[in-house]
């Protein structure tokens, strides 16, 4: 039977790096699989700004929340991915849709799956301020920035805090197919969410600073 794609299974949000910088020309695939996403209209409208020198990732890290701070800045690479909401076509598909921020999604997806199929972890973040990673950059106000990839190669899980090493060991957790698929008919599983309300963030997601 055919089997998942290798780079989509063995992804995972992983922690522990090693301090080994990623290559350049290991960096440049990782653009490039970025670069061949599609966009409506070929707008292309993502962009990368990629933290390296000390001083880059130490400001990028300094925007991160209080959570995201415990393990990221080991990362070599620190990576705001972003897109330009006015690059968009001014019509109902990419204005109402925000299609800016889906094809931010997709631009993520094709770079996990290329860094894992290097053997890099690539671990997006939603938890930083958005308008101090703009800022470390010097990026434009318009410019909205989706995630932060802390990215480089696995490192050893004994270098993380107790809490994380635990959460680094834990088995992937997906939701049932038959609640995310509905064939030929919405069903009642299809409403069920796979978060657990009682887990659910009691700060409703603010930073801690
Ligand atoms: C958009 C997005 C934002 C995320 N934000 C964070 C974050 O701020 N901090 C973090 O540690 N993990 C973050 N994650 C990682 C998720 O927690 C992780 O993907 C999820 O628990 C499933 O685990 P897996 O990717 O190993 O399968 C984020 C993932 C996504 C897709």
């Amino acid at each position: 039977m055919a089997e998942l794609i290798e780079a989509l299974a063995a992804r995972r949000a992983q922690r522990a790096f090693d301090p080994r910088e990623v290559p350049a020309e290991t960096q440049e695939l990782l653009w490039r699989a970025v670069s061949v996403a599609p966009s409506h209209g070929n707008v292309q409208s993502v962009r990368l700004l990629v933290a390296q020198s000390k001083a880059a990732r130490q400001a990028v890290a300094g925007a991160l929340s209080e959570g995201n701070r415990n393990w990221a800045p080991a990362a070599p690479l620190l990576v705001a991915l972003a897109s330009m909401p006015g690059h968009e076509h001014a019509d109902a598909y990419g204005e109402e849709r925000a299609i800016w921020s889906f094809h931010a999604g997709i631009a993520a997806g094709n770079l996990m799956a290329q860094a894992t199929a290097l053997g890099l972890i690539a671990h997006p973040m939603a938890g930083f301020d958005e308008a101090a990673v703009g800022g470390a950059f010097g990026a434009p106000d318009e410019l909205r920035i989706l995630v932060v990839f802390a990215i480089g190669f696995p490192g050893p899980v004994e270098s993380l805090p107790e809490d994380l090493q635990r959460r680094e060991r834990r088995e992937q957790r997906r939701q049932p197919l038959e609640r995310l698929v509905a064939i030929d008919r919405w069903t009642a599983a299809n409403a069920e969410a796979a978060r657990d309300a009682s887990r659910s963030r009691r700060d409703g997601g603010k930073l801690e600073r």
